[in-house]
């Protein structure tokens, strides 16, 4: 047998070679501290319908709440984000029904406060589950008007802090919302309600599949280019985040997730504050798809590609993917 000699002195691979070896040269970690997991919620009873385009994620009836987020609980996922199907004869072009102290995620987030009163609540605010035009804010001659749509969101916010909702999540990308909904919690003593903005957010194809699910995908006129932001753009991603967190973030998010996450390591190493990711519908929809097909190793692709967002500097993930991998986390 020939010896391969002095060559070479590194070999990569010894660290490699056993599992107690790569367990301590792991340079990140992927924990169920870093997941929280986006539900969808429906008017009606005794109801649990799936997203075509999502197989395997279901929209619920607040009589089934309580038990669709019973698993999520036990395994200690630190919090959910909440996402409302309005009926379209609630739908108009303000958005009206956002501002409903009644309305439908107002009453799912006291119902998850009395059964879960330590799960973390995110409420996303932008008017297109409420607006009959599919639009995140009001529209003036054609044009999603900004100062007039922040007003109305900024009552959003207090309207789902109100309800109990732990952190307000701006998702409509109007300038200048961050500091308007600060000013407006802490006028109503909600000085401890926490707003994780959606900082970063692009004007993505990868968000169809959501669209269906909250039905608002086919009312949609037009797109919404005049507000998220271009794919090609980075530059500007961090003065989006230096704005938000100028006007009092205290958490902001990088959206879609995986062809971004350049952008999530460009944030995290400029401000070293948490940054979130959130894993959207279509890449969900991608990944599901090819696991139902069997073209994909379902475990490891769902760890894989968390641990993705992680090594990219996120502090964790917004994914559909939660619950199953909380599973996996907690499995060992
Ligand atoms: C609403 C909103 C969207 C998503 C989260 N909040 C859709 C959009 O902006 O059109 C997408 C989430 C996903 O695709 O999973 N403003």
């Amino acid at each position: 047998m020939t010896t391969t000699g002095q060559f070479p002195t590194t070999r990569l691979r010894r660290n490699r070679r056993d599992d107690f070896t790569r367990r301590l040269v792991a340079e990140t970690t992927l924990a169920v501290d870093n997941l929280i997991w986006p539900i969808f919620v429906i008017e009606g009873a005794d109801t649990r319908a799936e997203v075509a385009s999502m197989p395997g994620v279901l929209r619920v009836t607040l009589d089934r709440l309580a038990a669709h987020v019973e698993p999520a609980a036990a395994l200690g996922i630190p919090a959910l984000a909440l996402f409302p199907v309005t009926p379209p004869a609630l739908r108009d072009a303000q958005g009206t029904e956002a501002l409903n102290p009644d309305n439908l995620i107002c009453r799912a987030a006291r119902l998850l406060k009395r059964e879960f009163p330590h799960m973390g609540l995110v409420g996303d605010v932008a008017l297109d589950p409420y607006t009959d035009h599919g639009h995140d804010g009001v529209i003036r001659d054609g044009y999603v008007a900004n100062d007039e749509s922040v007003a109305i969101l900024s009552r959003q916010a207090v309207n789902q802090a109100a309800a109990g909702i732990d952190i307000i999540a701006p998702s409509d990308m109007m300038d200048g919302r961050v500091g308007a909904i600060r000013r407006d919690l802490d006028a109503q003593g909600l000085t401890d309600t926490r707003i994780m903005s959606y900082a970063v957010k692009y004007a993505s194809a990868f968000y169809g599949p959501f669209r269906d699910a909250l039905g608002s995908g086919g009312l949609l006129k037009g797109d919404k280019k005049t507000y998220q932001m271009d794919p090609a753009n980075s530059d500007e991603a961090l003065r989006e985040v230096a704005q938000d967190l100028a006007e009092g973030a205290d958490m902001v998010m990088v959206k879609p997730g995986m062809p971004y996450l350049d952008v999530i390591r460009r944030v995290r190493e400029r401000f070293a504050v948490p940054t979130f990711a959130y894993q959207v519908s279509g890449e969900y929809a991608m990944l599901a798809g090819a696991m139902e097909r069997g073209w994909l190793d379902r475990d490891r692709a769902i760890l894989e590609s968390l641990m993705g967002f992680r090594r990219a500097g996120a502090s964790g993930v917004l994914t559909y993917f939660a619950v199953e991998a909380a599973r996996l986390l907690r499995a060992g």
